[in-house]
């Protein structure tokens, strides 16, 4: 099963079976056909944050289920529910197309919607999380449907109970909550000199423009998006580092711009094979045109040992890698 097309940063790679996922029950089925196989199973999106290996011994199910619609609830809250194969970007369009606002600053990430619990995504002052009621998901230890509400979900920054559980949980429907009073989030940099009447169609555009400014675009240049997690560190240690972008948290600690630390190390542009530090974005390691998995595993050890070296900051990987 090919996995090439399946995958932002465009790798090569071969699942030895493989399923795209219409409906429901097929979940179970490729489950049950896993553990009979004596494979593992592994259920993606998007592929946006993925980096996979050549060769998968797994099944992969791909997650294609559409459906979406809205309601309002009884307090006047839109309810807004998108089944899992729905494409992320796409559907925060079509909300806003709908007059809601809530998403707008969410606009443009790559992926479903199903992906976007799984790692909290986040960007331009919201995480999804912000916008959660709750989710339904299979069970594939229990061979169950299972509703998960908000508090359950053990929402952090790039983090849930759903990564955490290495795959256990399949994602099937997303519900998220939306103000009925929009109020802009325009805290982020390039936000923040929007009139003070815009409209959420006005931050998407903002938002879309902000991205195409600094991010590559994986149709042209594979990639998947951040590689990095922003570290978080105790306050002694961001002191240490004169002239890094820093983000107070609200437990005491201070998160670092990865792509600054990266930057400072004078690897913007560096290359291993034809994975590479994206010339704009050094937090973005992009394929420069038949890259391999050991391409960019190489480059993304390189990346770490640099900035541990140099920093003694420990980066972590963003990406899941199959
Ligand atoms: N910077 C550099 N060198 C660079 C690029 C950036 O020094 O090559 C500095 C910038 O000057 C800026 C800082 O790094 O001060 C932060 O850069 P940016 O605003 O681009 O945000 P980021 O921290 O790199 C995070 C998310 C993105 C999200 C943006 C916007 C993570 C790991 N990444 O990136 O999410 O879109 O903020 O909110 O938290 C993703 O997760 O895949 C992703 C793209």
């Amino acid at each position: 099963f090919d996995l090439s097309a399946f995958n932002t940063m465009g790798l090569v790679s071969h699942a030895q079976f493989g399923a795209v996922i219409a409906e429901r029950r097929q979940v179970d089925e490729v489950a049950r056909f896993a553990t009979s196989s004596g494979l593992p199973a592994h259920f993606i999106g998007g592929g946006s944050n993925l980096v996979l290996r050549d060769e998968l011994a797994a099944i992969v199910g791909v997650m294609a289920i559409k459906g979406r619609n809205i309601e309002r609830g009884p307090d006047g809250t839109v309810i807004v529910t998108a089944q899992a194969g729905e494409d992320w970007s796409e559907f925060v369009g079509w909300t806003v197309s709908q007059g809601i606002g809530g998403l707008e600053n969410l606009a443009g990430i790559p992926g479903t919607v199903g992906a976007a619990p799984i790692q909290n995504i986040g960007a331009y002052g919201l995480e999804l999380a912000d916008r959660f009621q709750s989710l339904t998901a299979w069970d594939s230890v229990d061979h169950k449907e299972r509703v998960f509400e908000r508090d359950e979900c053990q929402f952090s920054y790039r983090q849930s109970l759903f990564k955490q559980a290495g795959g256990r949980f399949i994602v099937l429907d997303v519900t998220l909550a939306l103000p009925q009073e929009w109020v802009p989030v325009l805290s982020y940099a390039g936000l923040d000199n929007l009139p003070a009447d815009v409209d959420a169609a006005a931050v998407m555009e903002r938002v879309l423009a902000i991205r195409r400014s600094k991010l590559p675009d994986w149709h042209v240049l594979g990639n998947a998006g951040s590689f990095f997690h922003n570290p978080v560190v105790q306050p002694a240690v961001a002191d240490g580092i004169a002239g890094v972008p820093r983000y107070p948290q609200p437990d005491g600690r201070v998160k670092l711009s990865a792509a600054w630390l990266i930057d400072a190390c004078g690897l913007k542009g560096y290359q291993e094979g034809q994975a590479a530090v994206h010339k704009d974005h050094a937090l973005i390691i992009v394929n420069r045109g038949g890259a391999t998995y050991g391409d960019v595993h190489k480059l993304a050890s390189t990346i770490k040992h640099a900035v541990e070296e140099r920093f003694g900051v420990v980066l972590t990987q963003e990406p899941i890698e199959l």
